[in-house]
């Protein structure tokens, strides 16, 4: 296909997406702004307007790839210049305009923005190149089972490994490992946690934390728990960092569902006590002797124990640090416009060198396979 006979028939059809997007933004807005009033008020009226690009500039100037971000996660945009500026990637053209549907070589969908009738999904023919790339950062338990996605996407992005694109925290080497020096520490434990939604799972986790507290003090930020001071951005990994135990613990268990909660304590200098997949899985992202994992001990009074011990005695306790002669861990970025720019960033590094045909037939069935389930008792 040469780019004057792309430019052509697409200039119409710009425009009509255009004059649809002008007409339906305030509907969208407010329907954004209804769903997601408690997850994230700062946001909506940040929603950008809708903007003018050159599109004849953009197919021209580029022999990358372009990536269409067709369903923003929760419609929270982040900067199209970030993957460039956090992760210098720079392998693709990434786009949120729907006129260059018709060339663009990777098609986004986050699940959850995913209509359950699929009414906002592309309604034009396909074109063959184009690969549809289904988002999703939820585990099994909160992913919705939306009828008719099988055999729609051919890569999928997710948290897992077995699947074509993974997006995780993970641990890199370090070069020349300069001595630790751990932070100065105030309180024993601390845990952040913004949802204590039962539907979500995350009432494991919560009746873990309620026996715990019993035996040890534990030091609670975020929503989650009444009564617990909210935690601004920037003291995130400050206030951690002021903790030796941290509590990583995730909203439901699952095969590679380790998320930044991890991430966080591994980057700040705390011990991260984990409640997630087993301990395997665990050790297959971080060494066995950088956690403390809630399996290893018959129930959290036992563990509650442990702790006071390691607070006692400062060898026990370095001892967790001993990885960081070899490996370091990269903060990840903090503000909720950017929860969702690392993975988006992958996909456009991955479309870059894909060239495989792949039909994902089944979505949910390897979604759901190996689901653990099993809990702490
Ligand atoms: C669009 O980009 C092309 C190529 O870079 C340039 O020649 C043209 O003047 C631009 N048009 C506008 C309206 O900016
Ligand atoms: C993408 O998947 C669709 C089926 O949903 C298939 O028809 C198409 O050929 C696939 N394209 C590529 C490039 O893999």
């Amino acid at each position: 296909m040469s780019s004057t006979a792309r430019f052509d028939w697409k200039v119409p059809f710009y425009i009509i997406c255009v004059t649809c997007g002008l007409i339906t933004l305030p509907l969208f807005l407010k329907s954004i702004g209804n769903q997601l009033s408690t997850v994230c008020t700062a946001y909506v009226g940040k929603v950008p307007s809708v903007k003018e690009t050159n599109i004849s500039s953009v197919i021209q100037k580029s022999e990358k790839p372009i990536l269409l971000i067709w369903l923003w996660p929760y419609g929270v945009k982040f900067e199209l210049k970030d993957c460039k500026t956090h992760f210098n990637i720079d392998s693709c053209v990434l786009t949120d305009d729907r006129s260059l549907y018709n060339v663009a070589d990777g098609v986004l969908f986050y699940h959850k923005s995913i209509a359950w009738d699929l009414g906002n999904l592309p309604k034009d023919p396909r074109p063959a190149f184009q690969k549809w790339i289904w988002y999703n950062v939820e585990s099994p338990t909160n992913t919705g089972r939306k009828a008719g996605l099988e055999n729609l996407f051919n890569l999928t992005l997710t948290y897992r490994r077995d699947l074509d694109i993974t997006a995780r925290y993970e641990l890199s080497i370090v070069k020349s490992p300069e001595p630790f020096v751990c932070p100065q520490k105030n309180k024993i434990v601390c845990w952040i946690a913004s949802n204590n939604i039962a539907g979500t799972g995350a009432s494991v986790r919560q009746n873990y934390y309620n026996e715990l507290r019993k035996h040890i003090d534990v030091n609670v930020y975020g929503r989650a728990v009444s009564g617990a001071s909210s935690l601004r951005q920037e003291d995130y990994y400050s206030t951690i960092a002021s903790c030796k135990f941290y509590l990583a613990f995730e909203n439901s268990r699952h095969e590679d569902y380790i998320t930044e909660k991890l991430n966080g304590p591994m980057v700040a200098g705390t011990v991260p006590i984990v409640l997630g997949p087993s301990r395997e899985n665990y050790e297959q992202f971080i060494p066995a002797d950088s956690f403390i994992h809630v399996d290893d001990f018959s129930d959290p009074k036992a563990l509650a124990e442990y702790l006071l011990q390691l607070n006692q005695n400062e060898e026990m306790y370095m001892r967790y640090f001993a990885w960081r002669q070899y490996f370091k861990a990269t903060p990840h970025l903090l503000s909720t416009q950017n929860e969702f720019t690392q993975p988006i960033c992958a996909a456009c590094d991955h479309i870059a060198k894909d060239n495989t045909f792949n039909v994902v037939h089944d979505l949910f069935w390897w979604f759901h396979k190996n689901v653990e389930g099993h809990q702490w008792k």
